[in-house]
């Protein structure tokens, strides 16, 4: 018989997608992205991230998935229960400890940026009421970032709204409210494409974006484009196995894995799109953007429009729910965890990881400011922390999922789980997972580190 979870479980196959894409969908697409493909060298680094996606990202997507609704239950459990039922070693639960940690130290600074979009929103709505707006990009930014008061009321207020859904259980108010802002981001989205076909510079920004330079790829590039694709599917923490266990049985793993995967492809790509031609419009070198990228130049283009302001309300506020939708995904594994192993409830559960990592966002925080003096690794307290987590935890979350789903559990098992696939497409997915993954993980992150 079929178990089911004690969290609840989705409504149906949309809802799950919906969730799933709406964890994918953030501001992985629309805020890193853009700001990675900027500081790689453009094409070369796009290339290379899709082909992460495609090898690497997918078939670690079905691993995921397919043993979080094997075992129903957060991560960790997941993986104990599995290794009581199949007799395999309790030590693979490491996947679900080392994920919970990344996905803790993610929403971190995750939180801190999606509040400078808040704020952003803010100003916005604060000029169609008559206040200044953004007149100068760069300036508001570096304000911005110079300000630990602005940045601390919106970061916690972000962590509030993330902490108050999972708190009343997923399926309840965020189903409905994805499924009304997905198509809403997607549409504003093309409006800035049009935007930037229109300001004539979108050959350029194709050309930037699709036209890879072979001679820039670099091992730093490669570990870059496949930290970005673990990052953007949600994968490498488990994130996507917490979300698994809610997922009726008769769902296709495959058919709702690759819809995900090409939503969150499609949303990364329009974002390129939608900035780049505005980079060149306004004579901005594409090299070098960093975190700040789509702050300091999306402001020139509103600033350009008519009814400008209602645009750059819209759009950050869109942004906002986006990352609301992953945010969620990052504190509901924690929170599940708690609740099955401790006696608090899923409202207190959510409080106390949300304001652990509410307390560890105050170190990418201050770094931009008070801090700004402290470099690791000639990177700033918030950038070490986006390394470390996404380039190189998520990795070796996937890399260990990869050899599990792969080597540990039973074709049996995991053919069950996948009943949709054609008996090659099985063998191929299965190679993929046992093979060409681990060995492509291993190989960035060896050439990064070994060398
Ligand atoms: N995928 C999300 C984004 O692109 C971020 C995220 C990473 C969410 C890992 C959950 C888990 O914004």
């Amino acid at each position: 018989m079929d178990k089911q979870s004690v969290h609840g479980m989705w409504s149906s196959r949309t809802a799950f997608i919906l969730a799933a894409a709406g964890s994918a969908v953030g501001l992985g697409n629309i805020w890193r992205f853009p700001y990675l493909a900027s500081d790689n060298g453009g094409g070369a680094f796009v290339l290379v991230y899709l082909a992460c996606i495609a090898l690497i990202g997918l078939p670690i997507l079905f691993a995921e998935v397919l043993i979080g609704r094997h075992g129903r239950q957060s991560p960790i459990n997941t993986l104990l229960s599995l290794a009581r039922e199949t007799g395999h070693s309790r030590a693979w639960s490491v996947i679900g400890m080392m994920g919970m940690l990344s996905a803790i130290l993610i929403l971190s600074f995750y939180s801190v940026v999606a509040g400078w979009t808040l704020h952003y929103g803010w100003l916005y709505l604060a000029q169609l009421f008559g206040g200044a707006g953004i007149e100068d990009g760069p300036a508001t930014f570096g304000g911005l970032l110079g300000d630990p008061k602005t940045l601390l009321f919106w970061h916690s207020v972000f962590m509030v709204l993330t902490i108050g859904v999972v708190a009343l259980g997923v399926e309840k108010g965020l189903e409905r409210a994805v499924k009304l802002l997905m198509p809403a981001l997607f549409l504003m989205l093309i409006l800035l494409v049009i935007y930037g076909v229109r300001t004539g510079h979108f050959g350029a920004a194709v050309e930037f974006l699709f036209t890879p330079d072979f001679s820039k790829i670099d091992e730093n590039v490669v570990l870059a484009a496949l930290g970005q694709a673990f990052f953007s599917l949600s994968l490498g923490l488990a994130g996507m196995m917490a979300y698994g266990a809610y997922l009726p049985r008769d769902v296709s793993i495959p058919q709702a894995g690759v819809s995900i995967a090409l939503m969150d492809t499609g949303v990364a790509l329009l974002a390129g799109l939608a900035i780049f031609p505005i980079v060149f419009a306004f004579n901005l070198d594409p090299a070098g953007g960093g975190p700040g990228l789509i702050f300091t130049v999306l402001p020139m283009a509103f600033s350009d429009m008519w009814g400008g302001a209602l645009y750059g309300l819209a759009f950050f506020l869109l942004l906002m729910f986006a990352a609301w939708t992953s945010s969620i995904s990052l504190l509901e594994p924690p929170t599940a965890y708690l609740v099955e192993r401790t006696p608090l409830t899923r409202r207190s559960a959510s409080i106390l990881a949300g304001v652990l990592v509410w307390a560890i966002g105050l170190l990418s925080l201050l770094g931009f400011n008070v801090w700004s003096e402290v470099r690791i690794g000639g990177r700033d307290l918030q950038g070490a922390i986006e390394f470390v987590a996404s380039d190189v935890m998520l990795p070796l979350g996937g890399l260990l999922v990869s050899l599990y789903a792969g080597w540990v559990l039973d074709a049996k098992l995991t053919r069950k789980e996948l009943p949709q696939l054609s008996d090659g497409l099985y063998t191929a997915w299965r190679w993929s997972v046992r093979v060409v993954a681990p060995l492509l993980v291993l190989f960035v992150l060896s050439q990064k580190f070994a060398g």
